[in-house]
């Protein structure tokens, strides 16, 4: 199995770069801010808690953030290659969840990449979404708040995978295939393993 965590501030590139992963490694992709969006759309109970913390550009409470990860997992880990888990974990408790959970499974964390891109690109690249596709979370007061959170409660996730030498830094900026063929040498390099293709 290949299990990988896509890791990086908001709009750093983490959707687009784990679409290449999923095709290039046959993965299972599980983005926690897709599910919530989802969630949100379909109009569910569930939905309504979560934009009451997007809108604002806070997390989702981590209990129930970990307990739907689980449940995701439970529903999907089973015959698959891999997953690539993007936005998730977002702290500290989420990563230790994250590490016990895939215990649980049987399985194992191999590699977490971390998309590292200046500040002022992201807010750009956020700004011009919102735009174009009229993404809720994409103003500006609500990017301020993301990037306040990421600093202050996702940021350390970065340091605890250092610790267990586990971190990817891969630069965020530029040609988004040149961006994924840095993906796929660290992966390798930390891994072993190649692409399927
Ligand atoms: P989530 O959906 O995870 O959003 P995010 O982390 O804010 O990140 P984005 O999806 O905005 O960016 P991305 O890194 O995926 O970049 P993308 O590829 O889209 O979370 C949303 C909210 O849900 C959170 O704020 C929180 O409230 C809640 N939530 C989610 N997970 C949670 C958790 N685990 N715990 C608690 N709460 C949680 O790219 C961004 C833009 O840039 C795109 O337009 C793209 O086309 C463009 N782009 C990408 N790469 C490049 C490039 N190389 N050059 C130029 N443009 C590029
Ligand atoms: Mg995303």
């Amino acid at each position: 199995m290949l299990n990988l965590v896509i890791f990086g501030a908001p709009g750093s590139g983490k959707g687009t770069q784990s679409a290449k992963l999923i095709d290039e490694y046959s993965l299972y992709h599980i983005s926690t801010g897709e599910v919530l969006r989802e969630e949100i759309a379909s109009g569910s109970e569930l939905g309504k808690l979560a934009d009451s913390y997007i809108s604002k550009g806070q997390l989702i409470p981590d209990d129930l953030m970990i307990s739907i990860l689980d449940e995701i997992l439970t529903r999907h880990l089973k015959d698959r290659e891999g997953i690539v888990f993007d936005g998730f974990p977002r702290t500290i408790p989420q990563a230790e969840a994250l590490a016990s959970l895939l215990e649980k499974h049987g399985t194992e964390l191999h590699a977490v990449i971390g998309l590292e891109v200046p500040e002022e690109e992201l807010i750009d690249r956020m700004i011009k979404r919102g735009q174009q596709t009229g993404r809720a979370d994409d103003n500006a007061e609500t990017i301020k708040n993301r990037l306040a959170v990421y600093h202050n409660q996702t940021r350390p996730v970065k340091d605890f995978y250092i610790g267990k030498d586990k971190y990817i830094a891969v630069n965020g900026s530029g040609v988004v295939d040149e961006i994924f063929a840095d993906i796929r040498k660290g992966i390798e390099q930390a891994t072993g393993q190649k692409s399927k293709k």
